[in-house]
């Protein structure tokens, strides 16, 4: 076995230089694997500029302002004469969206919008695997070819600042670093199919309460290296061609109509060349909202004729108030995307294909990643099932379907395997399913929030058990060798446009689950959620816990394949998880919701980087994962001893051995800290990660590279960058609270 892999790797990132979607992986021997993957976008095409601006030459201002706007729910107008189609849009972060009517948010009633739906960002982003978000990028890309779309709204990527956010299952993660490295690769998988990504929600939209006026106020260093990051990786490095602008105000002017989010940091710093697309029904003027940056008002229904970029930004034309040289400004970006989208131009274009078993199969390879095994006291698990006759199956979310429901877009779906199908179909036929109910999903409605014509039903939800079902659940754990109870919430419950009051269980599962671990000790709960739930209890008494998500097509079958061994459960944790919600920041600096304004005063401190400055012990940590197997992680070492300087990539190479006696995947992260410095520091921040596939008694050398502007702080004085020079401690291991291994290393 080679000692010594770092020059090695360096050499094959010289022989490829740096392009495309270069993938640097080799087999160096079999004891040794080398992983450095980049993914880059192609820009915006400018080859057509002149044919754009001849045919911008021909239009009325009436057609240029029909391109500006909704003239559907999801498109905006074409200029058939001028060759000019729709710009066709679909919602979303599961899937290409049912077709909407195109005047009213009910579904169209068409029987071809079947769709894969794919695992929910949160269920992503626990697989910490760049690859598979690129999978799952190209996978709903073919998809939204095939269904004719241009415009995928799609990645959510907000930074998860409350664990009661509303749309915390549909966003990545809490970590700006973890955000970038599954946002960009799923960005540019998406946009190899000739459909853009509208990446969302530009920004510092991270809590659903108020999210319509909410002015947002966070200090500059925060915003720069903790909630603009993912934005500012998926323009510079994912060439995104579209970003759809928030609902909120930020330094009190909305987004869609933020001078300076949209023109001078998005386009003058960052590059953006692409288009800004309002939120549906989140524009407040004409002429400042397209001078502030925005190109395209999207909204609900209203006369499209009504919207602010349609007859009243041609009456502020025909008033002097605006010059026809800046609509064409807009138009023209729009123009360039559609050619760069072969949409015109005549080039072929991708075509696509959807509902495939690949695509299922795509599904499932990212939730058979995603499954994160919280505890595993009495090896419980995997269930050996030749030992075993009988398999109690506990919980209203063993037959949950998730792909529609609550409030945001959903995906029709041929196929959703549920938890308990997920068994049937995995379970040798000598073992006997018993399923009980034994909690039910209700609500008593309270209040209704109306969404254009959409109603949606915010509701308190009926905590009193059934007590029935509780008996036929108690009969049914009795009489079993194992229980299994999946437990947590639905995307009726955790839904865009409310956030959660706390972090209790709804529908009086906590009770049940006492009472079926009180009659069998052998019972594993099974936490299907997007967001963190108070399951301190639940943690105290069982003794196997597993976390699965919102999870796609293929959910319930990888996550039996996880419950029966098949599959090595090596899902982390993309968030903390409190003991009590007033330990995480927001709410311990009682910072959410605010009213008509929010200021996030825990600044930095946002997730991991708050518990672990302050000291507070999580009930989970970020980085969170067990297996099956075990992992010893050792032998550390960088690329060189001496400093490095700015424009550097530090190769930090580390062992992970397979101590135990199943192969499995480990995700070795790297946190870097800085003592001593001229400006505050969270404890430490996640700057490298890799996930390497380690099988029984082997060692894999996973090599982590860290360019040194990671390590960069944004200085507010000199509105930048700044690597400051001195010691660094990277520290390394499985989860942000265990990190087995630490190296010093110098910059200078
Ligand atoms: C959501 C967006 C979504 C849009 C269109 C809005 O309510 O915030 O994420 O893309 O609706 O459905």
């Amino acid at each position: 076995m080679s000692k010594n892999p770092i020059p090695f790797l360096i050499l094959v990132v010289t022989i490829l230089g740096v392009s495309c979607n270069d993938t640097l992986k080799k087999e160096h021997d079999s004891s040794i694997t080398a992983t450095t993957k980049t993914y880059s976008g192609s820009p915006m095409t400018h080859a057509f500029d002149k044919e754009i601006d001849s045919i911008i030459a021909q239009m009325t201002l009436e057609e240029k302002s029909g391109m500006l706007h909704g003239t559907s729910m999801f498109t905006t107008a074409g200029v058939e004469r001028l060759g000019v189609p729709e710009l066709k849009m679909a919602d979303g972060p599961l899937g290409v969206r049912e077709e909407i009517s195109r005047s009213s948010w009910a579904p169209a009633g068409l029987d071809n919008d079947y769709a894969t739906y794919y695992p929910a960002g949160a269920g992503l982003s626990a697989a910490w695997n760049p690859e598979l978000a690129y999978v799952f990028g190209n996978s709903v890309g073919e998809e939204s070819r095939a269904r004719d779309k241009d415009v995928l709204l799609s990645p959510a990527i907000n930074i998860i600042r409350t664990p009661l956010g509303g749309r915390t299952y549909e966003y990545f993660t809490e970590d700006p670093f973890l955000n970038k490295k599954l946002a960009v690769p799923f960005i540019v998988g998406l946009q190899d199919n000739d459909v853009a990504a509208c990446v969302k929600h530009f920004a510092a939209n991270n809590q659903e309460t108020n999210r319509d006026f909410v002015d947002v106020q966070i200090d500059e260093r925060a915003l720069r290296e903790i909630y603009l990051p993912v934005f500012e990786a998926a323009v510079s490095e994912a060439k995104a061609y579209s970003m759809m602008g928030a609902y909120n105000k930020f330094r009190g002017e909305y987004l869609c109509e933020n001078n300076h989010m949209l023109n001078e940091v998005l386009r003058d710093e960052w590059g953006f060349e692409g288009v800004v697309i309002s939120d549906w029904n989140a524009v407040h003027t004409s002429v400042n909202s397209l001078e502030s940056g925005l190109d395209i008002e999207m909204g609900t229904p209203k006369p499209f004729n009504e919207f602010f970029l349609a007859a009243p930004l041609i009456d502020s034309v025909n008033a002097g108030k605006i010059s026809e040289t800046e609509i064409d400004k807009h138009v023209k970006r729009i123009l360039q995307l559609m050619y760069t989208l072969k949409s015109m131009g005549g080039e072929e274009r991708v075509k696509g294909s959807i509902s495939t078993e690949a695509h299922f199969k795509d599904a499932y390879d990212i939730a058979s990643e995603s499954v994160v095994l919280l505890k595993n006291e009495t090896n419980l698990l995997p269930i050996n099932t030749s030992e075993i006759n009988t398999i109690a199956v506990i919980g209203a979310n063993a037959t949950k379907k998730n792909a529609l429901g609550g409030f945001g877009a959903g995906v029709k779906t041929k196929r959703e395997v549920t938890p308990l199908e997920g068994l049937r179909n995995r379970l040798p036929r000598s073992v006997k399913i018993n399923y009980a109910e034994g909690y039910q999903e209700r609500y008593a409605p309270k209040k209704e929030a109306k969404f254009g014509d959409v109603t949606h039903q915010r509701a308190e939800t009926i905590d009193e058990l059934n007590s029935q079902l509780v008996e036929e659940a108690i009969n049914a754990a009795k009489n079993a060798d194992i229980t299994i109870i999946f437990a947590g919430s639905n995307r009726d419950f955790e839904t865009e446009a409310s956030d959660r009051a706390d972090l209790d269980l709804p529908f009086g599962q906590g009770e049940l689950i006492d009472k079926v671990l009180a009659v069998n000790p052998n019972t594993v709960v099974v936490m299907i959620a997007g967001a963190p739930f108070d399951i301190q209890k639940i943690k105290a008494q069982s003794s196997a816990l597993v976390w699965s998500w919102f999870n796609g097509s293929e959910g319930g079958n990888a996550l039996a394949d996880v419950l029966l061994g098949t599959i090595n459960p090596s899902g982390k944790l993309p968030w903390t998880m409190p003991k009590d919600l007033n330990d995480s920041p927001a709410h311990a600096t009682k910072s959410f919701p605010g009213d008509q304004t929010v200021s996030y005063d825990e600044g930095l401190l946002v997730g991991y980087r708050w518990f672990d400055t302050k000291n507070v012990e999580p009930l989970y940590p970020f980085g969170y994962g067990l297996s099956y197997t075990t992992f010893d992680i050792k032998n550390v070492q960088t690329d060189k001893t001496g400093s490095y300087s700015e424009r550097d990539i530090i190769y930090v190479s580390v062992d992970v051995e397979n101590t135990g006696n199943k192969n499995g995947k480990e995700v070795v992260q790297l946190y870097a800290a800085k003592k001593d410095s001229e400006v505050e520091r969270v404890a430490q921040e996640l700057k490298g990660f890799e996930k390497v596939m380690v099988n029984v008694g082997q060692t894999v050398t996973a090599v982590i590279a860290v360019p040194v502007k990671e390590l960069a702080y944004y200085n507010v004085d000199k509105m930048a960058w700044v690597v400051e020079p001195g010691t660094y401690t990277f520290k390394i291991g499985n989860s942000s609270r265990d990190l087995k291994q630490e190296i010093t290393i110098h910059i200078n």
